[in-house]
């Protein structure tokens, strides 16, 4: 996803770019002058403000939306209830219209994990809203009632310029909080959070392990009540304990997070994708089989040759363990993945790759492996140009600002626009 890429350097340029890349291969380069904590986070106590529990009878809590269709006119609305199911209807309106209010109606789940009961988990599908529109919604309706808003993204197309914040692994320490607070103070004004996976890392704690599910709900309202985030499933969701007995992966997440899969003609929740403003993205599920034959993977292939680059010049592929990592954690554990996928990116030119797992920030240039067959000795990724074409005329406008500041957490601005 180097901005470089597909710009030849005038000759005399040729020796300083050389030079500069020598430096960066034997040192790594040095792009901040942060320092990673060595000790993990400190986690915020059950009793901090983040995760105060909204007042009154059955209030609502761990508001959050997600996009609930391909093109994005529709939006998934969840919400929890502790005291009683309540109502599940959500009551909206768009700022500018005189129309009257609208009721949707949802679904309500509840899950058991060992020993605890969820709460009431309602989601509820607004469906047919207006592309680039300020709408206001409530839930809760009945007991307590509580409000928020959204603004839906602006029509598919070509020369659509869009915003997108970069969020994986946050759990709840400290510096989760200083890393959604440094993604909401970003003055480039992220829109809809790609989310790429491991979200409360609730199994860390062993004595109030579901609570921390929930205290990460209330934790991160405050940003995705208001704009979707986009999610994939990290190794942090698989929750599977078969010493308590808990043996269904992915119980506790899949109750709580839903995905508009069906509308991509995915038959899981885990793997799926979505149109936005100028982008098709497709999330990919590390922790669910991929190889040849499976569900997956059929999905994958019919997939890429759906993506029309005229509606949609970005591809974009999010999943949570990396692909390419020189970090000695996590590695390599993409990389079987990555033998089965990285030809269809290569031959559909995926534009650009966001991975979470590895809590160290790494970037790499288009790169791919693709011509390693075990024997032939080809082992180095090779560089990959941008092709010709309308795909000359993309550029990121990006902003890694808040990348990297905490230990345990990864964040990042990615916009994108036509130029
Ligand atoms: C979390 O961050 C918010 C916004 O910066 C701040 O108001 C709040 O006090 C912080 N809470 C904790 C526990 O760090
Ligand atoms: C669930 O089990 C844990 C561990 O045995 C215990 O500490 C906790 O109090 C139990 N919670 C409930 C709701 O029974
Ligand atoms: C909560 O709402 C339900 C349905 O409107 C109503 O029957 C019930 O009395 C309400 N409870 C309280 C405590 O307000
Ligand atoms: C691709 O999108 C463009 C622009 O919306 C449209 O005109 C064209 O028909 C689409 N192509 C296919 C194969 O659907
Ligand atoms: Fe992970």
């Amino acid at each position: 996803m180097s901005l470089f890429q597909g710009l030849s350097f005038p000759g005399f340029l040729l020796p300083l770019a050389l030079f500069f890349s020598c430096v960066f291969l034997c040192h790594g380069g040095t792009t901040s002058i942060f320092v990673r904590n060595v000790q993990k986070g400190t986690t915020m106590s059950l009793d901090s403000d983040v995760f105060s529990v909204p007042s009154g009878y059955n209030a609502p809590q761990q508001v959050h939306i997600t996009q609930g269709d391909l093109v994005g006119k529709a939006v998934i609305v969840s919400w929890i209830t502790e005291d009683e199911p309540g109502s599940n209807a959500v009551r909206y309106w768009s700022e500018n219209s005189k129309q009257k209010k609208k009721i949707a109606k949802g679904e309500l789940v509840t899950y058991r994990f060992f020993n605890y009961s969820s709460g009431f988990i309602h989601h509820t599908t607004l469906n047919n809203l207006e592309y680039n529109t300020k709408y206001y919604y409530e839930v809760g309706l009945g007991n307590t009632t509580r409000q928020f808003w959204f603004i839906t993204p602006p029509e598919i197309g070509l020369d659509v310029p869009y915003t997108f914040g970069l969020i994986g692994d946050l759990g709840q320490s400290y510096d989760s909080n200083k890393t959604l607070s440094h993604y909401e103070m970003n003055p480039k004004n992220g829109q809809t959070v790609l989310f790429v996976g491991d979200l409360s890392y609730a199994e860390n704690f062993p004595y109030d392990v579901n609570l921390r599910r929930d205290t990460w709900g209330r934790f991160v309202e405050r940003s995705v009540a208001y704009q979707p985030w986009i999610w994939t499933v990290g190794n942090h969701e698989i929750d599977f304990a078969p010493e308590i007995g808990e043996t269904e992966p992915f119980k506790p997440y899949s109750n709580r997070y839903y995905t508009p899969y069906k509308a991509s003609q995915s038959t899981s929740p885990f793997w799926y994708s979505i149109k936005r403003a100028s982008a098709h993205i497709i999330v990919l599920a590390s922790y669910s089989a991929y190889g040849k034959y499976t569900p997956q993977n059929q999905w994958f292939e019919q997939e890429l040759p759906k993506v029309n680059r005229t509606e949609t010049p970005w591809l974009i592929v999010v999943m949570h363990a990396p692909w390419y990592n020189s970090y000695n954690y996590h590695y390599m554990e993409g990389e079987t993945m990555r033998v089965m996928y990285e030809p269809w990116f290569v031959e559909y030119k995926v534009d650009v790759v966001f991975a979470g797992h590895v809590h160290a920030y790494e970037r790499t240039g288009r790169v791919s492996n693709i011509a390693y067959n075990v024997v032939n000795g080809i082992c180095t990724p090779v560089k990959r140009s941008i092709s010709s074409g309308i795909h000359n005329h993309r550029r990121w406008r990006e902003s890694w600002g808040v990348s990297n500041q905490h230990d345990r957490t990864t964040a990042g601005i990615l916009g994108i626009q036509r130029v």
